[in-house]
Parts: C-alpha cells; sequence; structure tokens
C-alpha cells in the first residue's frame, strides 16, 4: 500500500484528533487537577476557536491527504454547542470512514439522541471508578457514579457502540479493576485500562504511579479467563482481549509499557487551531492564523504537509523519568487526549 503522505519514519497520516473546546466540567487529577485548574482559570474565548466551518475546510484538506478517521474531544466536546451541526458535516465527507467521540458522559442525556440522528454511532466514555465516593474524588467535582451509569445506559439503548476508558492510577483506583471488568462484562461493554501518562506538565505523574497492562492482566487472569484478539488495523492504539466464556471484550492502552509510537498515524488538532504531530509536543503549526489571513488551500496544504513530512516525534518510546519533568508539553485538554 502506497500512502500520500508520510513522516520520517514512514508513518502516514490516517487519524485526526480534534479538541473541540478545552473547557471540561470535571476536573480529573491526572488531566485538569483543581489546584491548577481553578474556579477563574482561562479558557479560551469563543472567537479563539476554530469555527465548523474552519475545522471542516481543514478536515477536508486532511481528507485529501489520507485521513480517514476522525475523533472529537476536549477539554469535554458536549460542553461545545451545536455539536451535532458539526457531526453532520464530517458525515458528509466520503473520504471519512469512522468517526468517533471521547466524552466524561455527563452530558449525553441532553445531546445522545442528536449526536444519533446526526450519524454519530461511536461513543468513548470515561469511568474510573464504580466506587461513588473515589468516583467524586477523581472527577474533582463530586459527579456520583450512578449518574454516569445512567448516561452509559442509555446511549447504549439508543444504540451507540460504547467503549469505556478508565486510567488505572497505583494507590488510586487499582482496586477498581476488577468490580469495573465484572461490570462492565456483564453489560457486554469494552473496558479499556489506560495506563496513566505524564501528559502536559501539571498531574505529578511518576513511573511508580503507574499500573501496567501485565499487572492489571494478571490480576484480571484471577478471576476470568482471557485470550488475545489479533488486532484489526495498522495503528490501534489499545490491545484487546475476549473473555471466554462471553463477547465482552477489554482493552490495555499501553503507552508507558508497551508504546506504539513505530505505528502511531494520529495527528491532533487544538480547539484554537493548532495542528500538532504528537500528544507530548511542545510546538505546533498555527493553521487558525494562516486560515484567518486568508490562505488559499494550497498554502493550507503546503504547510500541513511540511509539518507532517518532517515529523520524527515518538515520545512514548523515548520516556524516562527525566523527560517527563523536563519537556514542555501541552495541557491535555487543550490538545484533545
Ligand atoms: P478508538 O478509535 O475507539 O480506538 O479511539 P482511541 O482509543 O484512539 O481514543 P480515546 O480518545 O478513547 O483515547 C483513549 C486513550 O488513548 C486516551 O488516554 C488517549 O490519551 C490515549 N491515546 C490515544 N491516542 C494516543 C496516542 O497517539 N498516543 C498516546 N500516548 N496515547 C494515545
Ligand atoms: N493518562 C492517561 N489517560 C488520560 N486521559 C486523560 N488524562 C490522562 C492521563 N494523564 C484519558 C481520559 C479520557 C481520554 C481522552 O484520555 O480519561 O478517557
Ligand atoms: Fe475533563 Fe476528560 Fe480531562 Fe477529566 S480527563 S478533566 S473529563 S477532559
Ligand atoms: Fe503517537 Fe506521540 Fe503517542 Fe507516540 S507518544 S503514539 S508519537 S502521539
Amino acid at each position: 500500500q502506497s500512502y500520500l503522505l508520510t513522516d520520517q519514519y514512514r508513518r502516514p497520516i490516517q487519524d485526526l484528533r480534534i479538541s473541540v473546546t478545552d473547557r471540561c466540567n470535571f476536573r480529573c487529577s491526572y488531566c485538569m487537577p483543581k489546584e491548577i485548574f481553578g474556579t477563574d482559570c482561562a479558557f479560551m474565548h469563543k472567537d479563539e476557536l476554530l469555527s465548523f466551518e474552519e475545522i471542516m475546510r481543514l478536515v477536508s484538506l486532511f481528507a485529501s491527504q489520507g485521513v480517514s478517521k476522525i475523533r472529537l474531544t476536549g477539554g469535554e466536546p458536549l460542553l461545545r454547542n451545536d455539536l451535532p451541526v458539526l457531526v453532520a458535516a464530517i458525515k458528509q465527507i466520503p473520504e471519512i470512514k469512522d468517526l468517533g467521540l471521547t466524552t466524561n458522559g455527563t452530558l449525553l442525556g441532553k445531546q445522545a439522541q442528536s449526536l444519533y440522528d446526526a450519524g454519530l454511532r461511536r461513543l468513548n466514555i470515561s469511568l474510573d471508578a464504580l466506587d461513588p465516593k473515589l468516583f467524586g474524588q477523581m472527577n474533582g467535582r463530586g459527579i456520583p457514579t450512578d449518574h454516569i451509569l445512567k448516561q452509559i445506559h442509555y446511549a447504549q439503548q439508543i444504540g451507540f457502540k460504547i467503549k469505556i476508558n478508565m486510567v488505572v492510577q497505583k494507590n488510586v483506583n487499582d482496586a477498581e479493576i476488577i468490580p469495573m471488568a465484572q461490570y462492565f462484562k456483564n453489560c457486554g461493554i469494552t473496558l479499556r485500562f489506560i495506563e496513566f501518562m505524564d501528559v502536559g506538565n501539571d498531574n505529578s505523574w511518576s513511573f511508580q504511579k503507574v499500573v501496567t497492562k501485565q499487572n492489571i492482566l494478571q490480576k484480571l487472569q484471577q478471576s476470568f479467563q482471557l485470550e488475545p484478539i489479533e488486532p484489526t488495523r495498522f495503528g490501534e492504539v489499545a490491545k484487546y482481549y475476549r473473555y471466554a466464556e462471553s463477547d465482552a471484550q477489554v482493552g490495555f492502552i499501553t503507552s508507558v509499557s508497551e508504546s506504539f509510537c513505530s505505528s502511531c498515524t494520529r495527528g491532533r488538532l487544538s480547539s484554537d487551531g493548532t495542528f500538532y504531530n504528537c500528544l507530548f509536543a511542545s510546538q505546533g503549526l498555527d493553521l487558525r492564523d494562516l486560515l484567518r489571513h486568508g490562505a488559499d488551500d494550497h498554502t493550507l496544504l503546503q504547510a500541513i504537509v511540511q509539518t507532517w513530512t518532517q515529523r520524527k516525534d515518538r515520545y512514548s518510546d523515548e520516556r524516562t523519568a527525566q523527560t517527563a519533568v523536563s519537556r514542555p508539553k501541552i495541557s491535555m485538554s487543550y490538545i484533545g487526549g
């Protein structure tokens, strides 16, 4: 297979993760700790965000370079007004074969049906614990587990294909691994365990706080029989296993213990229109500036192609205790997980 646009390690660009807002109604300690993202913290003004027209113009250009998969993220993407309008527009682009949304789930009750009607079919919903007290602490806002579970079941009943994302931190929520697995196995929903990562510069990450895939799998195997599933797609982020006696699956996102940079086909567009080559990047290409100064498609494409062609990012392959603190990285709510 030959690709239109590849980087220094011959990785094509196939996915674009688009952050539609930098705001969030949660304050997860591993992403937007409330000590740093206080009530008076400065988010972007509306006119700083890319408009849907600007996003769509870029999506079309990226699609012409091989992007076929789009993920909408944030911050919390459901805080962006009229999101179904953007979903419907993206669904109109023939090259885009896959569209997903990553959300904390709080606002699905109001929006899930209109998102489904606009053509969205896939939701990844974050949930770090079933224990109400712990979950309330972890989301930094005291939001109860029941509320999120209700939204998950509502979305499932509408017809969405759902995966649950659980970020595992040692001595914080590792006791929730088995209860979470049991619960979502029973619902037939795929649960993915995510190794805690050193995103941004504020989440007090260390190797000691990471629970690896191997640790988690060992724990699970004491209660369940699991068999590995072959990867379905080049550049897949998660490794999946099937429970022996059911159709339910679990996944692992092993950015720390088994990094997957060599097949990383993902570019990122921040909510203010900067294009990044990596989740851990410290610099990006200011596409909004080009857009708002009247750049034509050729000029925009040239800038995108040049940025991706020069790409050598492989942060998770290079991660050490040192890089985790010394490299300036963009905050996750801004760059879009
Ligand atoms: P699917 O299409 O459903 O597989 O989506 P996804 O897993 O790519 O997206 P999601 O937003 O649910 O991300 C799950 C976790 O994987 C989050 O913690 C992301 O930060 C992490 N992740 C996604 N892409 C990358 C990546 O390129 N590098 C690293 N290090 N982590 C990533
Ligand atoms: N490490 C791992 N995953 C993280 N996420 C946010 N911050 C981190 C981190 N430091 C996850 C969220 C969400 C997804 C978009 O990224 O839980 O599921
Ligand atoms: Fe919000 Fe998601 Fe970050 Fe939690 S991880 S603070 S829900 S953007
Ligand atoms: Fe891709 Fe960067 Fe993640 Fe590696 S660390 S998989 S290069 S986004």
